[in-house]
């Protein structure tokens, strides 16, 4: 008997959806996936994905979680689907898709809250694959995921995320993961891109990243929103000058680092060339657990905590 048929459904809005040992459920199967790969865990059940903003990392990465876990998969483009064009809501739309027995339903959204709203009206899981600026939960833990790969425990790791925290919804869901898994997390740039208001009690300010370098463990850079800014509130020189990782920054860390992105990354704003050569770059490792990290996540939401030789 499924999991999910005997409790309240689960969805999967951001990171304080997931207890300590669901984390810890996650991290193991995504290991396991990636040594042994999995059988059909998901075999017959329905999961659609909607994503009203460009998406490729994501999209792709959730659309290969769910057939190599054999599920059934729909892919509905929001210009395709009746709540753009014939007034039907996004609420009704859910209800829709329930009753055609559709069990998940991964959605991306510009609307900060938007996910959590439609698990409310959907009668299965629900996935944040991002929401405005509030969160993107499975980027967070494939992060995580990564950096524990890494270093084993996060326990007073110190881990710099570096750019435009306050439009980044990656940002706020890995700030997080990051202090729940013991990390000490600093935000580093502009007071128009990290403002006391983005840092959660625990987490620390830092405005000049060459001060900090060489005492980090870890670096998640952050791509500028631009598509959630009205207008730069400075120059991008001058943000290159003060925040771009290049190889004389890169110099300046610690040897044991390591560098990740969520991506998109834009080359010469936030990184330049010579970072993708780094020893410590980890944005291939990160895009590659991707997969494995959204397979435990749907394996998790949809068959519960057991194990399924249990
Ligand atoms: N990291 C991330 O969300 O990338 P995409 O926008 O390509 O999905």
């Amino acid at each position: 008997m499924r999991w999910c048929s005997l409790r309240t459904r689960r969805s999967l809005v951001d990171l304080s959806d997931l207890s300590g040992d669901e984390l810890e459920i996650i991290f193991t199967r995504a290991q396991r996936f990636e040594e042994h790969p999995p059988g059909p865990l998901l075999a017959g059940v329905a999961c659609v994905n909607l994503f009203f903003e460009a998406s490729t990392r994501t999209f792709v990465s959730f659309n290969l979680a769910e057939l190599r876990l054999g599920a059934h998969v729909v892919n509905l483009s929001p210009k395709d689907a009746s709540l753009a064009t014939k007034g039907e809501t996004i609420e009704d739309t859910a209800m829709t898709l329930g009753a055609m027995g559709v069990a998940v339903f991964v959605l991306r959204h510009p609307e900060s809250g938007y996910a959590g709203k439609v698990a409310l009206a959907f009668d299965g899981h629900v996935i944040n694959a991002g929401d405005g600026m509030h969160a993107h939960p499975t980027q967070a833990l494939l992060d995580l995921f990564t950096l524990r790969e890494e270093f084993g425990t996060l326990l007073s790791r110190t881990v710099a995320i570096v750019g435009d925290v306050a439009h980044s919804r990656v940002a706020h869901s890995s700030m997080l993961g990051l202090r729940r898994l013991g990390a000490d997390v600093v935000l580093v740039g502009p007071p128009e891109f990290v403002s006391e208001a983005d840092a959660p009690p625990g987490v620390t300010i830092e405005r000049d990243l060459d001060k900090i370098a060489p005492h980090l463990d870890a670096v998640i850079l952050l791509r500028i929103q631009r598509e959630r800014i009205g207008a730069m509130p400075f120059s991008e020189e001058e943000y290159v000058a003060r925040y771009r990782l290049d190889a004389q920054r890169c110099a300046a860390l610690p040897a044991h680092v390591v560098v990740l992105h969520p991506g998109p990354y834009n080359r010469g704003i936030e990184l330049d060339e010579s970072v993708l050569s780094f020893a410590g770059w980890r944005y291939a490792r990160q895009v590659m657990h991707g997969v494995s990290v959204r397979m435990a996540v749907l394996d998790l939401l949809v068959n519960g905590p057991a194990d399924a030789a249990c």
